[in-house]
């Protein structure tokens, strides 16, 4: 049986996440324990939200003594949160903690506390008005320049960020996970509500973070339309039962050792985002690539020598047979071409070893488009 990093590729805080299924967190529900009885199944969990400074845990009282909703409600948040990550440490499942907190002494200060072996995810999404009021959560989105601040503050504390967002709050979502790319976060984590794969594929043009896509996402088929629009992790909350989750886990196991590459991208003419460059052609007619290559600012030929030189020396340089003489510009091995298969099988490349040749070529692609040019807009 396939290693999980070989099946899946991914990697957080240094550690290899054993699957793209991940619990999103329910403030006074997801904690240590709830994480440890569907263990078999996740490969990270967002355990919170927990209030992390005097304001939000006032908040979190507030809320709590309603009862109408429940919190985490404690008098230490760093005590509690020390207990939470001990009762994980055993565990393979890579831990986050979902933080509330109201100003960037109050993440450096938990950060500088409980240290590096934890995922630190800024809660930017609950809509709590108590929460709101005192400056966490969904106040975020609408000053950014205060969530860019907390960004730069777990930051020089070396550890590894995360940013829940609710897609459709902030004034310009694209400029916004533009800033956090820019400010050193690692992972955007986004409650898509009801704006589906489009949003996602327009974040995904937008930055090159690990994303996690969130908001009823309980169907093997959502799943995979999430995953070939952007996402590398799918997130559950309100269904983070066992079944769900083991279902998902398996279903995207078995795909995974099927197809090759568990997250590829749909063809760019067919909705595809900004990583089906990888299943591209030669820019020799009018199609979706060239709007494509202007909206990420590049020039026709850097685009053909930027692939080129990707697979110079790699099996994608083989292909006289094919259309533009190299597998590199050929197409996803969904779609049946007869010259393509008949070089990889002269190669003796399988499908599924194509297919994972293809996600190392967008890789490269990626880091080249985001690094060294600036895309302007997204679709
Ligand atoms: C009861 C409850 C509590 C939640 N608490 C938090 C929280 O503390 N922090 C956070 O970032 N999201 C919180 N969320 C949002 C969820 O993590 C998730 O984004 C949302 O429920 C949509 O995902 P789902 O459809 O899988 O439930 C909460 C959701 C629920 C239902
Ligand atoms: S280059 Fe080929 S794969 Fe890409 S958008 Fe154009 S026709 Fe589609
Ligand atoms: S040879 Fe086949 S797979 Fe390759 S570019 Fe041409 S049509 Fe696409």
């Amino acid at each position: 049986m396939m290693d999980a990093f070989e099946r899946f590729g991914l990697l957080i805080n240094d550690r290899v996440v054993r699957t793209p299924v991940a619990i999103a967190s329910m403030a006074g529900i997801v904690d240590a324990g709830y994480v440890l009885e569907r263990a078999n199944h996740i490969g990270i969990a967002f355990i919170g939200g927990y209030s992390i400074d005097g304001p939000t845990m006032e908040a979190a009282r507030e809320i709590a003594s309603s009862g109408e909703r429940k919190e985490f409600v404690y008098d230490d948040p760093v005590i509690e949160l020390k207990n939470q990550i001990d009762q994980m440490a055993k565990s393979d499942v890579i831990l986050g903690i979902n933080l509330r907190g109201s100003s960037p002494e109050s993440f450096g200060g938990i950060a500088r506390a409980l240290g590096d072996s934890v995922v630190y995810e800024v809660d930017a999404h609950c809509r709590q008005p108590a929460m709101v009021a005192a400056g966490s959560g969904e106040f975020y989105l609408k000053h950014p320049e205060k969530l860019i601040a907390v960004v730069r503050a777990l930051k020089s504390e070396s550890v590894t960020v995360s940013v829940k967002i609710r897609a459709g709050v902030a004034d310009d979502d694209r400029k916004i996970v533009g800033e956090l790319w820019k400010a050193g976060a690692d992972i955007l984590h986004v409650d898509l509500m009801d704006f589906g794969t489009a949003k996602l594929r327009q974040i995904r043009n937008t930055c090159p973070l690990m994303l996690i896509a969130n908001n009823s996402i309980t169907t093997f088929d959502r799943m995979k339309d999430m995953l070939s629009h952007g996402a590398d992790l799918v997130s559950l909350a309100r269904q983070s039962d066992i079944r769900t989750l083991a279902g998902l886990d398996a279903a995207i196991s078995r795909y995974a050792d099927e197809e090759g590459w568990y997250n590829a991208p749909k063809q760019l003419c067919r909705g595809g985002d900004i990583r089906s460059l990888t299943f591209c052609c030669m820019p020799v007619k009018e199609c979706p690539l060239i709007p494509a290559l202007s909206r990420i600012n590049m020039p026709k030929e850097t685009y053909i020598k930027m692939k080129l030189e990707a697979v110079r020396g790699t099996q994608l340089d083989d292909g006289k047979q094919t259309c533009f003489g190299s597998l590199s510009w050929c197409c996803k091995i969904s779609s049946p071409c007869m010259f393509r298969d008949m070089t990889l099988k002269h190669a003796g490349i399988s499908k599924k070893e194509y297919m994972r040749l293809k996600r190392d070529l967008s890789n490269t692609l990626m880091s080249r488009v985001f690094h060294d040019n600036t895309p302007d807009e997204a679709s």
